[in-house]
């Protein structure tokens, strides 16, 4: 959101007319329960869980700035909203905002007076100290209706009762053609394009005081990143044959079907993952998850996400699922996100033989060394690269292990995961080693 550097009582005026136009939303407030009083921690808990931090940030008690930029920093969240509307947004965002990428968690109502006790108590007591507003007039709710036309805020914001605005700023299409004598510098900036764009950007109302174009907040680096690209605007850019464009990527408009189709949309998945070309790079991308895994654990992942890659900093969150919610989503990313290029199923972990296992353990630790990125044994290996193997075999099947092992980029495009060439026969014994680790050694008593 750009500066526009309005005094008190223009923002007074603008804040009277957004409150006065907005209209009251349809829904039923959600049932919650009032947390005791000491539930800070339980709050702050249930945040981390839901990795709500994979998109806001926060300042920890060091005064850090932790988490995405994905949405809003909450910091001073609790200054901002009010109570009732922090509720009702934490129960589902798609009901304020149908667009939004913020997933609705399923909290219950313990857990939503929980998070909005934690979000409400992040305030600032300095951040509304000078403001206090007696009733809005009229005058003023028109006042800050013209500051809003005039403003060209409807470029950015839909606003009830206010158009779009046409033409509302000169068209850059061509600017990196402009000619200079169509310019009017000012002293101090050199007189040439580049300097005039760059000057332009940082302060905009060093070229007259009613300049409608707002301060934007830009690094040197950004700036001057933007002025590269207006400079490439040029006429000679625009009539640049076909053969000599490079054509973006049309943005896909993969829409998964029914029942799991419904939870995908409205769990925001694809916020985070990519399915099929469409979604986010935050999280694996899911298109052939389906030939990786297997059923039961698949199911309890979603309902109760453990970390799976000890190197990403980003976490699946927890959604508060319930058992046919993730039977539903498990099932159908079971039989349609599936490769092609093999068989899931052609490779029963029933068929390897024990001698397989033994030879594949050595492979293992031996001839691949894969416990350098990798944890089998907990107690002997140190490896923190890739994900931990100990209950490999609870999660994966043993056809993608041998595919993913002879070519894992193929699988996994970007994998960090080397390609050691592996043989058939080697391949197929790691992956009869690797589906015998169903138990950390606690659990067969070691
Ligand atoms: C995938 C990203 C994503 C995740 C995960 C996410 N949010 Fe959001 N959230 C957003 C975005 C984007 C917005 C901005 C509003 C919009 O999209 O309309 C938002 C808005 C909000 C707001 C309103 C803030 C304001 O200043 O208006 C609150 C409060 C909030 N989120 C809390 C949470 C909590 C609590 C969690 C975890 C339980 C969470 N969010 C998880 C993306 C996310
Ligand atoms: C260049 C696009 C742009 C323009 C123009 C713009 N805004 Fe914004 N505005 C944003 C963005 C983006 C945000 C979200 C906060 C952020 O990321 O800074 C925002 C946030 C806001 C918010 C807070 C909303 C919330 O739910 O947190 C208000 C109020 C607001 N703008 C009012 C205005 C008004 C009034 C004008 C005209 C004077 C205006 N904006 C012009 C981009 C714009
Ligand atoms: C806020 C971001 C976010 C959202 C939203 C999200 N995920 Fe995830 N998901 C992740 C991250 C990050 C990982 C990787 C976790 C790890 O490796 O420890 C992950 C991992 C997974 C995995 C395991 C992948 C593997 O390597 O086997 C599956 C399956 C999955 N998510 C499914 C889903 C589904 C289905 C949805 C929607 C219902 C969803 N996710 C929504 C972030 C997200
Ligand atoms: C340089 C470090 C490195 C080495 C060496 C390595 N791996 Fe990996 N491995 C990784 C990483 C990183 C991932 C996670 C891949 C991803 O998230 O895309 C991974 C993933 C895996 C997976 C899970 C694949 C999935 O789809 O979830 C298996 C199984 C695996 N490795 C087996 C092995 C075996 C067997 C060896 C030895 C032959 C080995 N790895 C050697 C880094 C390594």
């Amino acid at each position: 959101m750009p500066n526009f550097g309005f005094s008190d009582d223009e923002a007074r005026d603008i804040s009277a007319f957004l409150i006065a136009q907005s209209t009251k939303l349809n829904v039923p407030p959600p049932a919650v329960t009032q947390p005791a009083a000491d539930s800070s921690g339980e709050g702050s808990s249930l945040y981390g869980e839901s990795f709500c931090a994979s998109c806001h940030a926060m300042q920890n008690a060091a005064g850090m700035l932790v988490g995405g930029n994905v949405g809003p920093e909450l910091t001073r969240v609790g200054s901002k909203v009010k109570p009732e509307w922090l509720v009702s947004w934490l129960s589902n965002p798609g009901n304020w905002s149908p667009n939004t990428v913020m997933p609705h968690y399923r909290f219950d109502a313990k857990q939503l007076g929980l998070l909005a006790r934690y979000l409400g108590s992040q305030t600032d007591s300095g951040f509304l100290a000078h403001v206090s507003l007696s009733p809005a007039t009229q005058e003023q709710i028109d006042h800050g209706r013209r500051l809003v036309n005039e403003r060209g805020c409807a470029s950015c914001h839909v606003i009830n009762g206010i158009k779009k605005p046409d033409n509302f700023a000169p068209d850059l299409t061509d600017v990196g053609s402009r000619s200079l004598a169509k310019i009017v510098f000012v002293p101090g900036v050199e007189h040439d394009l580049p300097s005039y764009l760059a000057a332009k950007i940082r302060i905009p109302h060093q070229f007259g005081s009613a300049m409608k174009m707002p301060q934007f907040t830009l690094t040197t680096t950004q700036i001057d990143a933007l002025v590269n690209a207006l400079l490439a605007q040029t006429e000679r850019a625009e009539g640049l044959p076909a053969n000599l464009r490079v054509p973006g990527t049309a943005p896909s408009d993969y829409e998964p079907a029914g029942p799991a189709g419904q939870l995908i949309a409205d769990l925001r998945c694809f916020s985070c993952h990519s399915i099929n070309g469409r979604g986010g790079d935050m999280a694996p991308d899911l298109s052939i998850e389906g030939s990786a895994v297997q059923r039961p654990w698949l199911v309890s992942f979603l309902k109760a996400p453990n970390t799976l890659r000890p190197a990403l900093i980003r976490r699946m969150p927890r959604f508060n699922l319930s058992d046919k919610d993730a039977q539903t989503l498990a099932d159908y990313i079971l039989t349609v996100y599936q490769t092609p290029a093999f068989d899931a199923a052609s490779l029963p972990a029933s068929s390897f033989t024990q001698a397989q296992r033994d030879h594949g353990k050595q492979l293992f630790y031996s001839k691949y060394a894969c416990q350098s990125c990798h944890i089998v044994d907990p107690n002997t290996d140190k490896g923190y690269i890739g994900p931990t193997l100990t209950k490999a075999g609870l999660r994966l099947n043993a056809a993608w292990i041998v595919n993913y092992l002879k070519d894992p980029e193929k699988l996994r495009p970007g994998t960090i995961e080397p390609n050691q060439h592996i043989p058939d026969e080697d391949a197929r014994d790691l992956a009869a080693f690797l589906m015998a680790q169903t138990k950390t050694p606690k659990e067969n008593g070691k």
